[in-house]
């Protein structure tokens, strides 16, 4: 029988050099989306999926990420104090949603020694991985991460979760090279290889891997073999194709609007799309959204 994918890690240890001067003193995880720090979507999307347990990869500069999943004392008490339950509640829920713990990561050396930190945590289980940028939103159906702890539990093999992207932007992913789909379900492909960031010429495929990741103990073996790249860093996608050599590997096409919140632009969409779902935002602004396409559409 296959094991259940319980555990979670969700690197957060990169600088968010691309969101100064906001992130000088605030990690890029705590960038909220409207009221809630992005961190706090992909936890969700995790214990939604059935995530049991789950380790956050920090650096030095992330204690407020800590902090945000603990109890509150002080914040907890006035909230009490005022006798405002309904916020007293609502952040009680945040550190007690699931247990997570935290490690460091103590070297810049990207996504794949960011999981390597996490070998003790995984033991010999799969393990799924989320990565902050990309937040996806599926209201109505599956998790993204869920999506693919189904494929994983179909195929028993590592699985990444995918999307298609316009050609102009193949360059900023990990792209996968496809094999074939499988027959009794159309949106799980195997794969015969994946490249890092290539350019729109050597893109094997336009399915890009965003961010979800199920993965076996076999990839800590391949990651440790692994050497730095030319950007300084181990890379994850470079550990799955020494990984298909010897192991099948599935991606899985998720369903969800996701958003690349490491893009200003899609960062922004985010935050509108959310000020329209939310019932104390969404008045305001879908007459103010109105307004300025009005005045866009005359220039
Ligand atoms: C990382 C991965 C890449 C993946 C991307 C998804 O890149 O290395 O394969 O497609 O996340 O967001 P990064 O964005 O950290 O450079």
């Amino acid at each position: 029988m296959n094991k259940i994918v319980k555990k979670a890690i969700i690197p957060a240890a990169g600088l968010g050099t691309r969101f100064l001067p906001a992130t000088k003193a605030l990690p890029k995880e705590m960038l909220p989306i409207l009221d809630k720090p992005s961190i706090q979507f992909i936890v969700e999307e995790a214990v939604a999926s059935g995530i049991e347990e789950i380790l956050i990869v920090v650096s030095s500069n992330k204690n407020s990420i800590i902090d945000h999943f603990d109890y509150s004392f002080e914040l907890e008490e006035r909230l009490k104090q005022k006798k405002k339950m309904n916020e007293f509640k609502q952040i009680r829920k945040i550190a007690d949603m699931v247990n997570i713990q935290f490690v460091r990561q103590k070297e810049p050396l990207g996504l794949g020694h960011a999981i390597l930190c996490a070998q003790s945590f995984v033991g010999d289980e799969p393990f799924a991985v989320l990565l902050g940028d990309d937040i996806v939103m599926n209201e109505g159906g599956e998790p993204a991460v869920k999506q693919c702890i189904d494929a994983f539990n179909k195929t028993n093999s590592t699985v990444l979760g995918v999307q298609k992207v316009s050609d102009d932007v193949v360059h900023k992913y990990g792209v996968i090279d496809i094999d074939a789909k499988l027959q009794s379900d159309k949106s799980i492909f195997k794969i015969k290889g994946a490249v890092e960031k290539p350019s729109k010429e050597e893109a094997p495929s336009n399915y890009a891997i965003l961010g979800r990741y199920i993965l076996k103990p076999t990839i800590f073996a391949e990651l440790k073999k692994t050497k730095v790249d030319i950007r300084g860093e181990i890379e994850l996608t470079n550990a799955i194709m020494a990984l298909i050599k010897h192991e099948s590997v599935y991606a899985k096409e998720f369903i969800g609007r996701r958003y690349d919140i490491g893009s200003k632009s899609d960062y922004a969409i985010s935050i509108i799309d959310e000020a329209l779902k939310n019932p104390e935002t969404k008045e305001e602004v879908s007459k103010y959204i109105i307004k300025v396409s009005k005045e866009l559409g005359k220039k």
